[in-house]
């Protein structure tokens, strides 16, 4: 049987998006700690500070909030930017951690009021989890069952008013009932060369690595519109530059870097390059349904749809038509 991977398993399978712990530690110290330092994503930007200040005004929690979209894009970031402005503390957790009601139990009742609790991967959470979430996110309260069999019953445990900030990249996978229990949802889309071109110039100034920035939008044209992709490619670039040249990154370490690390002009990886040209090849470009081309290489259905997909489509490389996936003369063309 295949084994069922998550988008982020998979994802950090392929060679550009695996981050090792040193880059784990890298991406945090970079992380965004000021709204001024969080670039682009206006919109929800702006709606997330509204709900706070409302919900500070009022001295209430912060609405429940759902933040979706494909990986890298900020999700965790931004909610600790939600508990930074709130004046709370942030609790982390996953989907795949949280696998005992009596865990979630635990966690919610250490809780101090307007606490965020962040959820990643909430999609993953197991459906006796999800089913204690419901009243403590409705009322703030926690259903405890005592005893067994017949003499079995139910005390309620009153919670402090907390904020579950949960993160996903499958939004389809939630349930609809939970879905309707947050109560403001965004979906983070990818960014554009200019907005990653800012991220990737302050990152390097932190880096304090010398980048031009002609060099800093290459980068950025090549990063899948992803800031943890832009930052991944520019802790490579710096390597390279500090080897083969005098630590300066210029336009011509970006395109020696990139190429070997097989990204090419329009960010593409291996792993795209790999669906476009199986599509091409075994399928006359299209139309192909998303089970086969699941089948053909060896993938989760739901990897193709939501992480692979979304960024061909955006750049114009692949349709999506009610007969299955075509490839467009744009990406037969870039891959000659
Ligand atoms: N808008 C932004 N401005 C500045 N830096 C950003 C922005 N978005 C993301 N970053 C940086 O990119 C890196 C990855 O972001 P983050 O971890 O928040 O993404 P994520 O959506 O949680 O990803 P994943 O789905 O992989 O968990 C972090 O170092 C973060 O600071
Ligand atoms: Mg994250």
């Amino acid at each position: 049987m295949k084994k069922i991977i998550s988008a982020k398993e998979n994802i950090s399978a392929s060679t550009l998006s695996s981050a090792s712990p040193e880059e784990e530690l890298l991406f945090t110290s970079l992380r965004a700690s000021r709204w001024e330092d969080f670039y682009g994503q206006d919109h929800i930007k702006e709606s997330l500070r509204i709900a706070i200040d409302a919900a500070k005004k009022r001295k209430e929690a912060m609405d429940h909030t759902l933040l979706y979209g494909p990986p890298g894009l900020g999700k965790t970031t931004l909610s600790h930017l939600i508990a930074k402005e709130m004046g709370s503390n942030i609790r982390m957790t996953s989907g795949t951690a949280l696998s005992k009601v009596g865990d979630l139990a635990a966690i919610l009742t250490n809780l101090e009021p307007f606490d965020v609790l962040f959820i990643d991967e909430i999609h993953r959470l197991p459906k006796a989890i999800e089913e204690t979430l419901y009243p403590a996110m409705e009322d703030y309260a926690l259903d405890i069952v005592i005893g067994k069999g017949p003499s079995a019953h139910t005390i309620r445990l009153d919670l402090p008013k907390f904020t579950l900030v949960g993160a996903t990249t499958r939004l389809g996978l939630l349930t609809g009932p939970f879905r309707d229990r947050f109560g403001v949802v965004h979906r983070l889309d990818y960014y554009l060369p200019h907005r990653l071109a800012q991220i990737i110039t302050k990152a390097a100034k932190k880096l304090g690595v010398p980048i031009d920035t002609d060099s800093a939008e290459s980068i950025s044209k090549r990063s899948r519109g992803t800031p943890r992709i832009g930052l991944k490619l520019l802790k490579r670039i710096r390597d390279y530059a500090q080897v083969k040249g005098n630590g300066k990154i210029t336009k011509e370490m970006v395109e020696k870097a990139l190429d070997l690390l097989k990204v090419d002009t329009m960010g593409l990886d291996d792993n795209d390059r790999r669906l476009l040209v199986m599509m091409i090849e075994k399928h006359g470009g299209g139309p192909v349904g998303i089970s086969t081309l699941a089948t053909s290489l060896n993938e989760d259905p739901g990897t193709i749809e939501e992480v692979i997909e979304p960024y061909l489509i955006q750049i114009g490389f692949m349709k999506r038509t009610p007969q299955g996936r075509v490839v467009t003369d744009a990406a037969k063309k870039h891959l000659k």
